[in-house]
C-alpha cells in the first residue's frame, strides 16, 4: 500500500505533525504489510496522487483558512481524492480557543473520512513583521498546543482502517467505497 501525507506549512508545525504521523503509520502498517510505503511531502511538490492508495492532507490555519498549497492540491486532485480513503488535519489554534465550526471550509469535505485539529505552534521570533502584527491583534501568545500523543493515537486509528481495507483483509472489514460521512472533531 502506498500512502501519501501532504502538508502545507509556513513555519514547520504542520510539516512536523506530518512527519510524526508518517513514522507512526509506517511502524503500525509494517506489522501487517512490509511493502507499505509512506511518503511525507510538501503539498506544493505533489504533482499527482494517482500512484497512491490513501492520502492524508494537512495545513496550518491562517486567518481562518487553510494555506494555498493545501487548497490547490485538493482542487487539483479532487476526482482522485474522492476515489480513495482520505483524512484531513489542521494545525490551528495555539490556545485551543478556535471553535470547531470556525475551522476552514476545506476541512468540511464530505468525501474525507475525518478531519482532526491538532492545535498549533507559534514562535514570534520566526514570524514576519506582518504576522507579528496579526498575532498581536488576535492576542495569541507563543506556545505549542500540538499533542504528539494525540497524533500517534490517530496514526493507530488510520492504520487499523487501512489494514482492514487491504486486499487480504476479511471481506466484511474492508473499507466501503461508497460515500463516507465526515467524522469531524
Ligand atoms: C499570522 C497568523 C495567523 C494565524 N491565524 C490563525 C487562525 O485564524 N486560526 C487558528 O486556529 N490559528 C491561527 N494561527 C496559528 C497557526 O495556525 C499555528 O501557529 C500553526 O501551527 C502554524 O502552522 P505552520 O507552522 O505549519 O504554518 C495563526 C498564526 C499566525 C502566525
Amino acid at each position: 500500500m502506498r500512502i501519501l501525507i501532504a502538508t502545507a506549512s509556513r513555519h514547520g508545525a504542520t510539516r512536523e505533525i506530518g512527519q510524526w504521523l508518517g513514522a507512526s503509520i509506517l511502524r503500525e502498517m509494517s506489522t501487517h504489510d512490509s511493502t507499505t510505503t509512506v511518503d511525507v511531502r510538501d503539498a506544493r511538490d505533489v504533482d499527482s496522487i494517482a500512484e497512491y492508495d490513501a492520502a492524508i492532507i494537512g495545513s496550518g490555519v491562517y486567518m481562518g483558512r487553510w494555506l494555498r498549497d493545501a487548497r490547490s492540491l485538493i482542487a487539483r486532485e479532487q476526482a482522485e481524492l474522492e476515489s480513495m480513503p482520505v483524512w484531513l488535519f489542521s494545525s490551528g489554534p495555539v490556545d485551543g480557543s478556535t471553535p470547531a465550526e470556525a475551522q476552514p471550509k476545506e476541512t468540511k469535505a464530505d468525501w474525507a473520512i475525518e478531519h482532526r485539529v491538532f492545535g498549533g505552534k507559534l514562535e514570534r521570533s520566526g514570524l514576519s513583521r506582518f504576522e507579528r502584527a496579526v498575532v498581536r491583534l488576535i492576542n495569541v501568545s507563543d506556545g505549542d498546543s500540538r499533542s504528539r500523543a494525540g497524533v500517534l493515537a490517530w496514526a493507530v486509528v488510520i492504520s487499523s482502517r487501512l489494514t482492514a481495507s487491504a486486499p487480504n483483509a476479511p471481506e466484511t472489514s474492508r473499507l466501503d467505497s461508497t460515500p463516507r460521512t465526515s467524522e469531524r472533531s
